[in-house]
């Protein structure tokens, strides 16, 4: 069967890692796709040291691969918006199916690029855009297309979750740890879309839209970052049975569905809070399967092109197919216009920690704040000041409750005469 040949603009760490694993698995690649799948291209203004591409036509030019009538697929790895769109739509228009890793263009500009491929007849994969080297795509929107999804939940940026991993084993500052992200390929090129949850929520956008069937829109998703947990709020967590984790959570509600990213307590129990380091781990629950979880590299060159690379070798396979027996881009045929419930509307758990002074009183003063209401705690533990400081921290969990109660609970305890400063607020989500 004639080859496959595929143009990869951006020789990055992923580019550079797709190029090396189409090289070196190439044998095995084509006894899966049932033919060859040729490197013709590379766009790329550096040369990557780990790849060896004399074999390869190079260009600094991305729009000459994207117009390049020997290719078949582009390979999109600039990463970014702008450029990114143009390529890919310029891709499109030249009848070439596309392969992205750039969550971000999907989450922002996906329907309009997918409409642009449904068009041209060809097909725009994006499985390497989330979780990396886990198949989730290819899980939610095909492995449990039977399935009404409920909820699912994903520690879904390898980076910000290596940075609170090392933070909390070994102690280390945010700051180095990110560096040590950055170079070993897992950060962002803008590494405050890891830290603020930007990054995780355009991968929430993009799996929700599988899940659910609903727009991509990641306007609506709630993000939070990580820069603001400390080193004790680390320690009670772990104190009452929790772990702290930079986590997507989106959850078909009576009312909506809810879609954010925020820093989360979850019980140590749950096998997603032991996945530490630049692993990624998302949970779906469906209504026929139950829980499933999905554990793997969310970040990195080999893992990354894994998944690019398996969406080339789908690509090949289905390559004569029409395109109407090729899955739907974001799995579902119709989609449903859901609402995305606004922060104040979710209901979650809590964990708070106020600090008070010392005095009398001022446990009962909170408690009958939160009981007025309707606030249940589920627990409470009071720290005496430590050495040399003057205030205590009380830390409460308290029962589901809808976010914009506990806003209003939250500025009435910050406005007590015996508290001090801003109340410290993690969500808690015990994933049942
Ligand atoms: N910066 C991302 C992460 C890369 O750390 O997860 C993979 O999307």
């Amino acid at each position: 069967m004639k080859p496959v040949k595929v143009g990869i603009c951006g020789l990055g760490t992923v580019g550079g890692g797709t190029f090396n694993v189409l090289t070196s698995n190439a044998q095995d690649i084509a006894r899966r796709a049932g033919r060859e799948i040729i490197v013709e291209q590379i766009a790329t203004r550096s040369d990557n040291p780990a790849c060896d591409t004399s074999a390869v036509a190079v260009t600094d030019d991305a729009f000459a691969v994207a117009k390049n009538p020997e290719i078949d697929v582009v390979v999109e790895l600039i990463g970014g918006y702008d450029v990114a769109r143009e390529l890919v739509l310029t891709a499109i228009e030249h009848g070439k199916h596309v392969v992205t890793a750039n969550k971000a263009l999907i989450a922002v500009y996906g329907e309009e690029i997918f409409a642009a491929a449904e068009a041209k007849g060809v097909s725009v994969m994006y499985e390497a855009g989330v979780a990396g080297g886990i198949p989730i795509i290819k899980a939610v929107r095909e492995g449990l297309a039977a399935n009404s999804i409920n909820w699912l939940a994903g520690i879904i940026n390898g980076t910000g979750n290596f940075i609170l991993t090392e933070m909390r084993d070994k102690g280390r500052d945010f700051a180095d740890v990110l560096k040590e992200a950055q170079e070993l390929g897992y950060a962002e090129a803008d590494p405050t879309f890891d830290v603020e949850g930007i990054d995780a929520a355009h991968k929430l956008t993009i799996l929700s839209s599988i899940a659910y069937g609903i727009p991509l829109q990641f306007d609506r998703c709630y993000t939070e970052g990580i820069g603001n947990i400390t080193p004790d709020d680390v320690e009670y967590a772990e104190e009452l049975g929790y772990r702290i984790k930079h986590l997507g959570v989106s959850r078909r509600a009576e009312n909506g569905i809810d879609l954010r990213v925020h820093p989360t307590m979850i019980p140590v129990g749950r096998p997603i809070a032991t996945v530490d380091g630049v692993l990624n781990a998302v949970m779906v629950n469906g209504d026929a399967v139950g829980d499933t979880l999905y554990v793997g590299a969310g970040a990195g060159a080999g893992p990354t092109a894994s998944a690019v690379v398996a969406d080339i070798i789908d690509l090949a396979r289905s390559f004569d197919a029409p395109a109407s027996a090729r899955v739907n881009h974001l799995a579902f045929n119709s989609i449903d216009d859901v609402t995305v419930l606004p922060m104040d509307e979710v209901e979650t758990a809590y964990y708070l920690r106020i600090e008070a002074q010392d005095k009398a009183g001022v446990l009962a003063n909170v408690a009958s704040i939160l009981s007025e209401r309707g606030i249940n705690i589920e627990a409470i533990i009071q720290k005496e000041p430590k050495e040399g400081e003057a205030l205590a921290q009380i830390i409460l969990l308290t029962h589901r409750i809808v976010e914009k109660t506990m806003n209003d609970a939250i500025t009435a305890i910050e406005g007590l005469d015996s508290t001090v400063g801003e109340v410290t607020r993690i969500r808690v989500e015990h994933l049942n």
